[in-house]
């Protein structure tokens, strides 16, 4: 036998990792534990406790206690009793315990990686380089935050109380994500591990107290979704950060909508993995096993839906299948395997009922003939094709290490191929030309898009999805703002309602009877008469009649919606030429402001100052919109690689501003313009007691080259017309200022397609204090965050 035999016949030969420092641990902790609250163990007030096993060998690891609401109920209290001198104590005080806590974690890496690996059934090769580094980072990073939050962040506070669910597939980096961003704002925190994996964070409450964390400040509660539940539901909660199944995502988006708590909320995804002919194709296979097989596939972001060139399919799906052949499973603590347990039967189960389904409706089921370990929850990897896109396992979320394969011809049917779901989270491009990888990525609607890698995580770079992968980023600067918000909403007023009066009967129409000023919708460009055929009588400030409007009914919104969703140009048109739009329609007012200001005294009694100071006013939002079309442009980001991540602000898509009473004409103008100025379109809902003067504004905007769609405004009972909106599948967000019950509403039906919200909860602003509507407060929500990761660098 010659030497390069010897060497093709070389095997592994097993590397365990020591896990007897954890053992002792539990064993010290006589394998049970209860929660951690107000710096202490506090034991289960039901006495419950539940198992919690090792999913790779089925051995018990230790008990767990299952929280009740009155554990909950312990822990919120204390940390409602620690948040004041928490945030008092200022952003350097609160950097130094975060270090501390970064410290601890490398110290003790070890200990936490292989509990994390024993509890989780994730190789240790992962735990260790991965997850742990990347939860030291958190922490460094997040004192950073801490340390700078009087210059980042003037005019901002903490949230208060928050309460923090997550999943089990990345135990501690999940709790790393939540607390470090949530405690560096000065929140304190209650905090649920997944049932299954709640050991290391418990190991971490340890640290908590070597650090000296003041008490109260974290919480952590262990149970299952019953204890999820109760966190969610807790009144004396401000703000709640969930992390898993979009399915319960929208439990809890309904359970709070209405309570005033603030929501982020990060679910599922099926990330598209595309693969162009001009790709590196070793490279992609190489990115295809961190995309899918990294942590048995149970990743929200995994590159679960690969798409192929035409050209180098089979070429492709030949390499993919001879490196599963050679892909390693076995003991989660064996240094050289690729793939370890899957976190429990169930869940098992569940990956399996998809495949299986999804060989029943056609798809080709492939699997290596790797050695599979006697014992233990595995699932080997697998490869589906010749699925078509309605396929169950080319739509759900399988959460396993399955890789489902479809292919392309075209560059364009690659982004409609890639778009085609309801999720949005993340995105690999492969392409050796930059110039094709550059133009598909902003495309692409998700969250985060990997070029020539994937799976690529830093915590100075913002991590979050579009649609149904929820709303709200974790790490950054956006990930921080998630759990700040600005001072002047604590001391925001509730809103004076301004019913329609009833217009009295002497009417002014004297003699032959005038030509009729009915106002119609605006949609897509062009006055559209009411479907139903219905106008409402609109009153001045005395109650004579004013005008008439059209009466909007859902075929009026569906029809605005679809004029919206096709003026797409808007967003891709650049940020000048929108700001040279903004202008132009100040420019327009500016001509008519007599006429506006008239109007508005007409209609509100307003005095002849009063009137024109909220026209001059939107004449200069208008302004500010127009300087920021330009300049709210996004960051580039320099995470420890050779390369970059631009996180770009992009348009959120096709939005839905139902405007307010108070200085309705300046409302209107403060919601819109930041709309338009982020590249979104806009379906209208003007003040339902003063709509004329969003009637008399289209003819501003017929004026002033705003392309067809690109606003539309409909008429007339405004809270049912944003019901209508918030139920819309095409809309992507709603903005609704008005009754505390109809934002309720919107917020239980928005969970529907998870389209992010801003409701006003009955409350007035000030429209003409510039904090309330005049600058980045308004840009963040009228755009989301993209990041693009860019690696560079030839080895050529
Ligand atoms: P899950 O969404 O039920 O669990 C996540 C967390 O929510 C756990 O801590 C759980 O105890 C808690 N929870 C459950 N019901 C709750 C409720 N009503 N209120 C508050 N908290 C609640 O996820 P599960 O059942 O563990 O996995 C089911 C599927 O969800 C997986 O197969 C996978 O497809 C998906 N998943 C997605 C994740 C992601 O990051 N995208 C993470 C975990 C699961």
């Amino acid at each position: 036998m010659d030497l390069i035999e010897k060497y093709q016949q070389l095997d592994y030969g097993p590397a365990p990792e020591n896990a007897s420092k954890v053992h002792t641990w539990l064993s010290e902790h006589e394998q049970k534990f209860n929660h951690f609250i107000n710096g202490q163990w506090h034991e289960p007030s039901d006495k419950s406790w539940f198992a919690s096993n090792n999913p790779a060998t089925g051995e018990l690891l230790a008990e767990v206690a299952q929280g009740s609401s009155d554990d909950v109920d312990a822990a919120v209290k204390a940390a409602r009793k620690a948040q004041k001198d928490w945030a008092g104590m200022g952003g350097h005080q609160r950097a130094r315990y975060l270090y501390a806590l970064a410290r601890l974690v490398q110290k003790h890496s070890r200990k936490l990686a292989v509990l994390e690996s024993l509890d989780n059934g994730k190789p240790i090769r992962e735990t260790r380089d991965i997850d742990i580094p990347l939860i030291a980072r958190h922490f460094y990073h997040h004192a950073g935050w801490a340390q700078l939050m009087d210059e980042e962040f003037p005019g901002y506070e903490a949230m208060g109380v928050v309460g923090q669910v997550i999943p089990w597939n990345f135990p501690l980096l999940m709790m790393a994500w939540k607390i470090a961003p949530a405690l560096a704002a000065g929140n304190t925190v209650i905090i649920k591990p997944a049932e299954f994996t709640s050991l290391t964070l418990l190991m971490f409450a340890e640290l908590a107290m070597e650090a000296g964390l003041p008490k109260g400040v974290l919480n952590i509660v262990t149970g299952d979704g019953r204890t999820g539940a109760a966190i969610v539901e807790h009144k004396d909660v401000d703000k709640i950060a969930f992390t898993g199944s979009t399915d319960v995502g929208r439990i809890i988006r309904r359970s709070v909508a209405g309570s005033g708590k603030s929501l982020t909320l990060e679910l599922g995804g099926k990330s598209p993995f595309i693969v162009f002919e001009d790709a590196d194709l070793d490279s992609a296979v190489e990115g295809l096993v961190d995309a899918i097989w990294f942590n048995q596939g149970q990743v929200c972001c995994a590159g679960s839906r690969l798409l192929m060139q035409e050209g180098i399919a089979e070429r492709l799906v030949a390499k993919i299948k001879d490196r599963m052949e050679h892909l390693r499973l076995g003991s989660p603590l064996d240094k050289s395997i690729d793939i370890g347990a899957i976190v429990d039967q169930s869940q098992r189960d569940r990956i399996d009922e998809i495949v299986q389904q999804g060989a029943k409706e056609g798809a080709e089921v492939w699997q290596p003939a790797c050695p599979m370990p006697d014992t233990g929850c595995y699932y080997p990897p697998t490869l589906m094709t010749e699925l078509s896109t309605a396929n169950i396992a080319a739509r759900e979320e399988i959460f396993g290490p399955v890789l489902v394969a479809m292919t392309f011809r075209t560059q364009q049917e690659a982004i409609e191929l890639a778009n085609n779901s309801r999720y949005g989270l993340a995105a690999s491009v492969w392409s050796e030309n930059i110039n094709r990888a550059l133009e598909v990525a902003p495309k692409l609607k998700s969250g985060v898009v990997w070029i020539n890698s994937t799976n690529l995580f830093d915590a100075a770079v913002g991590f979050g999805g579009y649609r149904e992968s929820g709303f709200g980023r974790e790490g950054g600067k956006e990930g921080m703002y998630a759990y700040l918000k600005p001072s002047f909403e604590r001391k925001l007023k509730a809103a004076k309602p301004q019913p329609m009066p009833k217009i009295k009967l002497d009417s002014n129409v004297v003699g032959i009877p005038g030509v009729d000023r009915t106002a119609k919708h605006y949609i897509g460009g062009k006055q559209a008469r009411p479907d139903g055929g219905n106008s409402i009588e609109v009153a001045d400030h005395q109650g004579h009649l004013a005008g008439i409007v059209g009466e909007g009914n859902y075929k009026d919104i569906r029809n605005a919606v679809e004029a919206a969703s096709k003026a797409t140009g808007w967003a891709s048109t650049s940020h000048h030429n929108r700001a040279q739009i903004l202008y132009y329609i100040a420019e327009n007012l500016g001509y008519r402001a007599q006429e506006f200001a008239d109007r508005i005294r007409q209609l509100s009694g307003a005095s002849k100052e009063a009137a024109m100071d909220e026209v001059n006013a939107a004449i200069e939002r208008l302004f500010t919109y127009a300087a920021w079309a330009d300049k709210y442009d996004g960051r580039a980001h320099t995470p420890p690689m050779r390369g970059i991540a631009l996180a770009m602000n992009e348009p959120i898509g096709v939005l839905g501003i139902a405007c307010p009473d108070e200085s309705p004409f300046l409302a209107m103008i403060s919601l819109l313009a930041p709309a338009l100025a982020m590249g979104n379109r806009v379906v209208l809902l003007p003040s339902e007691r003063y709509p004329l003067l969003t009637t008399d504004f289209y003819q501003i905007l017929e004026t002033s080259d705003v392309p067809a769609g690109v606003v539309n405004i409909v008429t007339a009972h405004k809270d049912t017309l944003a019901m209508t909106l918030a139920k819309h599948d095409n809309v992507d967000a709603l903005w609704y200022f008005g009754s505390n019950d109809t934002c309720t509403a919107i917020e239980t039906e928005a969970a529907w397609n998870m389209k992010r919200t801003w409701v006003s909860y009955g409350k007035a602003y000030d429209w003409h204090n510039r904090k309330h509507s005049a600058g980045e407060y308004v840009l963040r929500k009228a755009c989301e965050v993209k990041n693009i990761w860019i690696p560079w660098g030839d080895m050529a």
